[in-house]
C-alpha cells in the first residue's frame, strides 16, 4: 500500500498538537474535498471486494459514514451504521470500548445484518484498533463473516492493524504515517 502515487498522500493535511499538544492529527477533510483524491480513496479500498464478494458495509460514525457510505454505492451493498451510543431508535446490540482515558461505547440495529452475511467494515483511520475491534465484536456477535476491514489511513505505531490480523481479519490500508 506504499505504492501509491504520491498525490493521495498529499491530499491529507497534518495538524500538529490537534487536539491536544503532541499529536500529530491526519485530517481526511481536505482528501473528501478533493473529487479526484475522493474517487481514488474509494476506488482502491472497493476493487478487491468488486464483483459481489459483500452483501454489506458497515461504517463506523462519524467518518467512516462518509467513506463507507460511497464504498457500500460502488459495491451495490446494502450500508450498516455503527454509531456511538443513544443515537439509534430500534433494537440494538451494544458494546464498550476502552479509549486513551476512560471508555465508551458504539452500538448496532439488532437486525441490520442477518447471521452469515458477508460484511466490509470501513473507517478513515486506525489507530490502537479498539474502535474497530470493537466493531468487529458487534458484527461477529449478531453472526456476520466480516470479510475484510479498510482504512485510509494506518497509524503502524499503535498497533490497530496488527490487532485486527491477530483477530483474523484481512486488513486493507491506503497509507501509513509514523
Ligand atoms: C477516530 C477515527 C476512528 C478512531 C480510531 O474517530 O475516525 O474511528 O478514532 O481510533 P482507534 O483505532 O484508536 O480506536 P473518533 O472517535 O475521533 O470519532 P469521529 O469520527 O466521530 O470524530
Ligand atoms: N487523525 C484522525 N483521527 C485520529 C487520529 C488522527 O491523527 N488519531 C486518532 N484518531
Amino acid at each position: 500500500h506504499q505504492l501509491l502515487p504520491r498525490d493521495l498522500r498529499d491530499a491529507i493535511r497534518t495538524i500538529p498538537d490537534y487536539p491536544k499538544p503532541g499529536v500529530m492529527f491526519r485530517d481526511i477533510t481536505t482528501l473528501l474535498g478533493d473529487a479526484g483524491a475522493f474517487r481514488r480513496a474509494v476506488d482502491e479500498l472497493v476493487h478487491p471486494y468488486a464483483g459481489g464478494k459483500a452483501d454489506k458495509v458497515a461504517g463506523i460514525e462519524a467518518r467512516g459514514f462518509i467513506l463507507g457510505g460511497a464504498v457500500a454505492h460502488q459495491l451495490s451493498a446494502g450500508f450498516v451504521p455503527i454509531r456511538k451510543k443513544g443515537k439509534l431508535p430500534h433494537k440494538t446490540v451494544r458494546v464498550s470500548y476502552l479509549l486513551e482515558y476512560g471508555e465508551d461505547e458504539i452500538e448496532m440495529h439488532a437486525d441490520a445484518l442477518v447471521k452469515g452475511e458477508r460484511v466490509i467494515l470501513v473507517d478513515d483511520l486506525i489507530a490502537t484498533g479498539g474502535t474497530a475491534l470493537a466493531a468487529v465484536k458487534l458484527l461477529r456477535q449478531i453472526g456476520a463473516e466480516v470479510i475484510a476491514a479498510c482504512f485510509v489511513i494506518d497509524l503502524p505505531e499503535l498497533r490497530g492493524a496488527d490487532k485486527l490480523r491477530d483477530a483474523g481479519l484481512e486488513v486493507r490500508t491506503l497509507m501509513s504515517f509514523e
